[in-house]
């Protein structure tokens, strides 16, 4: 029976005592895992802290009933906020496990402390040993728990291990040791328990939650830190943050990784999951993930100490990036708006075509003569395949890439991955009835699906999965990208283009036909509301790939699959994708973000945390990209979205229903959002220098993580070492707070010195046309202020300015201040340039002797520097109110010949 309390006892206990609740448990552990102690104490428990305790809880444990298999007791008493719930939770009592406890008054089932959902570890650790489940069910459905599990400890490296829990029937894994690491685990009998040391303390405890394996449903319970935690999107993350990693709109852009803060130092950990997993964040810290998988739960986790050293294991693990080039900095532009006029006949279909040319004409024409900077155009439309090909839609988007070309502009269509089998004839009512989807595809000789049946996803073994697509108002079919063959490949791509890049769109895959969610509450042991919400709108979850397996296992890789018939296409474009799993080499597109103030906060935090989670090239669409746009209410919002973007590491502005381009604004507001473009151009030779090496939007954790006040800022973050931003973040916001990190800092166009100390707020007032930018003491940051009409072209042309914001340091004799500061632009991987200042020179010098890209015959940068500005001088040296500007010209190409050049400023 569960542990409950009965009718009699229940009058008794009507006063339950808040205050006892609250007491930590700690003491409750140490006691209850002591063999000895257990002993007086149960003699105590039973004569003097029941009936007491009976009289204060209205849960309690059946205490009379010791587990018959002589293991840990575990008691009920968890304090409200630390319980960890056993199963679905919330459910009536009859539903709860019996080694669960219930408390009556909230409907809650949850895990004793230590839980009795735990394998059993009947010697000492060893990667062979199999150990079996204690309790022969799982609070699933009462499923059969999994009769064997084995732990695999992997030593990747001195600060990077691995935990994977596995099936033991089906898999063997030897984890790899190694003799120089920086910590130790225990993994102690006979519950097993795990418990992972830095040289600072835990940093991993599986804290004796429940390790629960059975068919479709694994689950476990750990602590990373008693203090802050960082990441899926979150900072900080904290209780009540349930997130699933499932591809959908909406879902995780970046890969599973969580930050955690403990003594001073950081820690990480990247859950490892290609299933369905969902991950909640309970009350004390305490991190469950549960996933539907039949087979392991694999985790890793990465010593630190600093967030950059957990990047830096990550990323020796996953992968880095290696495609940025310089255009891709600059903007990419898309437009969706449908052309009015309705073509009923042939003549008005080329009517039709030629005006959709006409419409992208007309952009590229008014985007020229209000100089509005841009990389990259997505062309006429985006991209649909079609069973039957339609050649006015094939010819309209050549012709796109025609236009695109004859304007200098680079060409990057939308796709997405499925293949539209028939437009949606039915009426709106049978939308709500999942069969409508299952349409005849054959009748009409739809030669692609007929062709290449064997590659779809399926519903059953006789018929080709059907899914709803209700933009295009089409039922769409969709190719398993991961078995595709060349010859379905040169059927599905008849694209006579060259193409920059690609951005994959809807490629979780979208599909937005009606699923009886209910019925999968039933047929899987575990269900939740976060998974309802990713299984929504795609792929029904039961649908099988060609040759029987099960889809669901493998649905985070169906984005993946398919940018990576893009390498087949055409080798070494740019994919910019929605959806992913661990292709770091791929850049993240944001899709679907509405226009608000909460998502323009989001965006940003989300880009900073992506950075630091690997995925350091991450696109993001300025004033969102989702129909619903309101050109009145919403300009402010756009605007300061505008100025934002200046800082994301790669921007798309991308028009559906409304134009949210420049073009379209008038005056002012489209200054604004012009000047903007044109501010970001001018910082690309930083941008583009910083990502070489690192993220370029940081959260304020990652880079000041000895600075404890700043650690939780989200209003606030560096780009590169030397920005910093304090975006608004609020409509209608006349002040900014910034809350000062260490060092020295200027404000970035004038020069100003900020006078306040580490952690000090600084409030600054701010316009429509402002956006708060710092530059750090001891940085120099080349930029190019002469904006062109590309990143590319600004880039060739534009004369360099370096801005020297100087820290003021102590030399060791006779104490005296001494003014420094670094630089470094970096122009291809043989050749950087080094600045640095003195005091009284600037010196400069080459890394690298490959000239040909700054100095050849064809140069992709320009070579003079013809500005400097300084910060940080005595006013009565400033030729301006916070600096002194400089006009020169400095010929970096003179470094071929002298080994650096020394040009004075104030001797
Ligand atoms: C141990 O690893 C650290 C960090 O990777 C390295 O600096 C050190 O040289 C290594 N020591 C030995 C003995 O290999
Ligand atoms: C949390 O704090 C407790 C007691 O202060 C300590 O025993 C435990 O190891 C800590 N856990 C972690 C993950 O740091
Ligand atoms: C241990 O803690 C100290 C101070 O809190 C910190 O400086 C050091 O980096 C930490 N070391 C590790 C390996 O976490
Ligand atoms: C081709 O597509 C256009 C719409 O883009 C449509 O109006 C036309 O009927 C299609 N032609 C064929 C042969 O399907
Ligand atoms: C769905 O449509 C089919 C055929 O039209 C019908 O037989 C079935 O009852 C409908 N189901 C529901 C739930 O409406
Ligand atoms: C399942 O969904 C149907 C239709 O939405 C609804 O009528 C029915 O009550 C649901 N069943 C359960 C158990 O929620
Ligand atoms: C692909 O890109 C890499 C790195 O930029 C380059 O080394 C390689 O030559 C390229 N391959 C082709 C076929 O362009
Ligand atoms: C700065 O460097 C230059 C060139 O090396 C040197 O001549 C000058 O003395 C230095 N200035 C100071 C203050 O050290």
């Amino acid at each position: 029976m569960i542990p409950h309390a009965n009718a009699d006892d229940h009058k008794e206990e009507e006063e339950s005592n808040e205050e006892y609740e609250e007491t930590k448990v700690h003491w409750m552990i140490a006691i209850l895992l002591n063999r000895p102690l257990k002993v007086i104490l149960m003699t105590l428990l039973l004569a003097i802290l029941i009936p007491m305790l009976l009289y204060r809880f209205l849960f309690f444990t059946s205490i009379i009933r010791a587990p018959s298999d002589g293991y840990s007791f575990g008691s009920c008493l968890v304090p409200r906020a630390a319980r960890l719930l056993c199963g679905v939770g919330y459910v009536p009592e009859d539903e709860c496990h019996s080694e669960c406890c219930y408390d009556i008054d909230n409907h809650v089932c949850f895990h004793r402390f230590p839980s009795r959902f735990s394998y059993l570890l009947l010697q000492q650790w060893t990667e062979e040993v199999v150990m079996a489940p204690r309790i022969n069910t799982v609070p699933f459905k009462h499923q059969k728990s999994v009769p064997g599990i084995r732990l695999s400890i992997d030593e990747i490296s001195s600060t990077h291990l691995s935990l994977t829990f596995y099936d033991a029937e089906t898999t063997y894994l030897q984890g790899k040791k190694i003799d120089n690491k920086t910590y130790t685990y225990q993994v102690s009998s006979q519950e097993m328990n795990v418990i992972v040391s830095g040289v600072n303390g835990t940093i991993f405890t599986s804290a004796n939650g429940p390790l629960i394996a059975a068919d479709n449903i694994w689950e476990i319970t750990f602590k990373l830190t008693n203090e802050t935690i960082y990441g899926l999107g979150e900072l900080p993350l904290t209780e009540g943050t349930v997130k699933v990693i499932y591809n959908h709109d909406g879902g995780l852009s970046s890969l599973p990784v969580i930050y955690a803060k403990a003594n001073g130092s950081y820690h990480g950990l990247l859950i490892d999951m290609q299933t369905p997993t969902e991950i909640t964040i309970g009350g004390d810290n305490n991190i469950i993930v549960r996933s539907i998988t039949k087979t392991d739960i694999k985790l890793h986790l990465f010593l630190g100490p600093e967030p950059k050293d957990i990047m830096r294991d990550l990323l020796d693990y996953v992968g880095r990036n290696k495609q940025l080039e310089y255009w891709m900095l600059g903007a990419h532009v898309c437009s969706e708006i449908k052309s009015e006029d309705n073509a009923e006949n042939d003549d008005e279909i080329d009517d039709k075509e030629d005006n959709e040319i006409s419409k992208l004409k007309k952009f590229i024409a008014n985007a020229e003569s209000s100089n509005l900077p841009y990389e990259s155009h997505c062309g006429i439309r985006p991209i649909v395949f079609q069973a039957i090909h339609n050649n006015t839609d094939v010819s309209v988007i050549e012709s796109g890439e025609e236009v695109l070309r004859a304007a200098g502009k680079r060409f990057i269509p939308h796709v997405s991955p499925y293949i539209v089998v028939s437009e949606v004839i039915d009426s709106p009512e049978s939308e709500n009835n999942e069969t409508s989807a299952e349409v005849d595809i054959y009748s009409k000789g739809k030669h692609i699906v007929e062709t290449f049946k064997d590659l779809f996803l399926r519903s059953n073994s006789s018929k080709i999965y059907v899914g709803t697509i209700k933009s295009l108002q089409a039922h769409v079919a969709y190719p398993d990208y991961g078995e595709i063959t060349d010859d379905f490949l040169e059927a599905l791509w008849i694209y006579k283009v060259d193409l920059d890049g690609v951005v994959l769109e809807n490629n979780w895959p979208l599909d937005e036909s009606l699923k009886a969610l209910n019925e999968t509450y039933k047929q899987l042991p575990y269900f939740s509301k976060s998974f309802e919400v990713a299984f929504k709108n795609t792929p029904r979850w039961n649908v099988s790939k060609p040759l029987g397996h099960e889809y669901i296992y493998n649905h985070n890789k169906y984005g993946d699959n398919f940018a990576h018939i893009f390498d087949r296409i055409s080798q070494n474009i740019t994919k910019f994708s929605s959806s992913h799993w661990r292709r770091p080499n791929d850049i993240v597109n944001r899709q679907n973000i509405s226009t608000s103030w909460a998502s323009l906060h989001s965006e940003l935090v989300e880009a900073a945390l992506g950075g630091v989670s690997g995925h350091w090239l991450w696109s993001s669409p300025i004033c969102g990209d989702t129909v619903n746009f309101n050109t009145k209410s919403q300009m402010n919002l756009c605007i300061k979205w505008y100025m934002a973007a200046k800082f994301m590491p790669l921007i798309k502005i991308h028009s559906k229903d409304v134009a949210r381009d420049p073009i379209a604004f008038q005056g002012t507001q489209k200054a604004l959002m012009i000047t903007s473009l044109n501010e970001r151009l001018s910082f690309l030779p930083y941008f583009y220098t910083v990502l070489q090496e690192g993220p370029l939007l940081r959260p304020m954790f990652y880079e000041f993580p000895h600075s404890e006040e700043l650690s939780n800022l989200s209003s606030q973050f560096t780009v590169g070492d030397a920005l910093l931003i304090a975006p608004n973040l609020l409509p209608s916001q006349s002040h900014v707070h910034t809350q000062m990190p260490p060092g020295t800092w200027y404000e970035f166009w004038s020069g100003m010195l900020i006078d306040a100390k580490e952690g000090e707020i600084v409030t600054m007032t701010t316009t429509e046309a402002d956006f708060l930018t710092f530059i750090r003491g001891g940085f120099i940051v080349a930029m190019q202020q002469d904006i062109k009409t590309s990143a590319e072209s600004t880039r060739k042309f534009s004369h360099y300015t370096l801005v020297i914001a100087t820290e003021t340091v102590n030399t060791d004799e006779q104490s005296s201040k001494f003014r420094i500061a670094n630089g470094k632009l970096f122009i291809s991987g043989d050749m950087s340039i080094r600045f640095t200042f003195n005091e009284t020179d600037l010196m400069i010098v080459a890394d690298g002797d490959d000239f040909s890209l700054l100095c050849g015959a064809d140069p992709v940068s320009a070579s003079i520097i013809k500005e400097i500005k300084l910060y940080g001088l005595a006013d009565q040296d400033n030729n301006y109110d916070h600096h002194k500007q400089i006009d020169t010209k400095i010929d970096m190409c003179n470094l071929k010949n002298t080994s650096q050049i020394i040009y004075p400023i104030l001797s």
